[in-house]
């Protein structure tokens, strides 16, 4: 595969910085015209929170009603972060000098009540399956990602995990499992079952969708879903651009050839958090036809959702190690399972961060 070329063409780019340490990435302008998720409802009580979507800080607070709002954390006077002020009576108020806003970022000066134009920049904030949602001022509500859990699948929980990594290589990490018998220990089969991996990976003009099967390492966690010798794993996932999420089903496959009756499934927001770290919103549902655990399904939750934090954790312990993966994939021997990675990139510069799509590599 060659990508030569693309690494110039990029460095030409206006939008792309510069750093020593990480070659080039992304400047992340304007990717708030996505809906992001950005905080657990329950974690903002009366005081400000500040949370980072791509290269800005936001003010999260509760106005008068207690209804969530969200302004960019720098005060319009002189920039200091509004998230280490104040609520009083329903107004965000700045530490410094007292400016203070609304919830639309209407703003007012104690010490000058006769000025104007000191509002802040107001974002628009929505509360959807147990998270704070947040996008530009103009974003439509419709276009808030595609319900995360419907039927069959029931909610069992949602998480926050930081993963110490641009963007770009958390994407390239949840582009392929290839990595499963060196990076996890439950979930997936062992490095003596690597050769028997099948495999299938779909480019699409909006998406990669990606399947694997390989034979289920034992485990006791995995007992204790029935699944003994001899199933297989199966692993089907959607990665998307508006946001960036991938959207995970696991399965298996029962010695008989019957499928397993618990099906898990996991959809990871990877929200950038500047240059070289990336926060994970994970929201996980199952559904379980096990005629014993599908009626204690509520009461398994923490188990299921535990089983997907612990399979994430071992991700996020080992993607510091390639944190430093340049942006490009220049002179890497890239093989079959990094197909997907290849053009989740393109997804990545075209859908998420606007960028034209760059002129065709040449071929070998
Ligand atoms: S910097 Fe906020 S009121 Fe002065
Ligand atoms: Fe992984």
């Amino acid at each position: 595969m060659a990508h030569g070329g693309a690494a110039a063409v990029r460095s030409r780019n206006a939008g792309y910085i510069h750093c020593p340490l990480m070659n080039e990435l992304p400047a992340y302008e304007g990717v708030t015209r996505f809906w992001h998720p950005v905080l657990a409802a329950r974690a903002l009580g009366k005081k400000p929170v500040r949370v980072t979507v791509g290269d800005k800080d936001f003010a999260l607070f509760r106005d008068e009603r207690g209804t969530p709002a969200a302004l960019l954390d720098r005060c319009p006077h002189r920039f200091a972060p509004l998230s280490a002020g104040f609520v009083d009576a329903g107004r965000l108020t700045c530490p410094y000098h007292g400016w203070n806003f609304d919830s639309h970022g209407h703003g007012r000066s104690p010490s000058q009540p006769s000025l104007t134009r000191c509002d802040a920049r107001a974002m628009k904030v929505a509360e959807r399956a147990g998270y704070l949602w947040i996008a530009d001022a103009d974003a439509r509500e419709e276009t808030l990602p595609e319900a995360t859990f419907s039927s069959p699948f029931e909610y069992m929980g949602a998480y926050s995990m930081r993963f110490e990594c641009p963007l770009h290589v958390a994407l390239d990490n949840f582009s392929e499992d290839e990595h499963t018998p060196w990076v996890h220990t439950r979930l997936g089969w062992l490095a003596s079952d690597a050769p028997k991996i099948e495999y299938a990976a779909h480019n699409f003009e909006d998406r990669t969708e990606v399947e694997y099967r390989a034979p289920q390492r034992p485990g006791l966690a995995m007992r204790l879903f029935g699944l003994g010798p001899g199933a297989l794993f199966v692993n089907k996932w959607v990665t998307r651009f508006d946001p960036v999420r991938t959207d995970y089903t696991i399965t298996h496959v029962l010695p008989g050839g019957s499928p397993s009756s618990l099906v898990l499934r996991a959809v990871i927001f990877m929200v950038p958090e500047g240059k070289t770290r990336t926060h994970f919103r994970v929201f996980v549902s199952a559904r379980d036809t096990h005629p014993l655990r599908s009626k204690l399904t509520r009461a398994l939750a923490p188990l299921v959702v535990g089983l997907t934090y612990k399979e994430l954790w071992d991700d996020a312990r080992f993607v510091p190690t390639v944190a430093r993966t340049p942006w490009s994939f220049e002179g890497m021997r890239l093989g079959k399972y990094d197909k997907p990675l290849v053009h989740n990139r393109k997804l990545l510069e075209r859908i998420y961060l606007s960028r034209r799509p760059e002129a065709a590599p040449p071929s070998e």
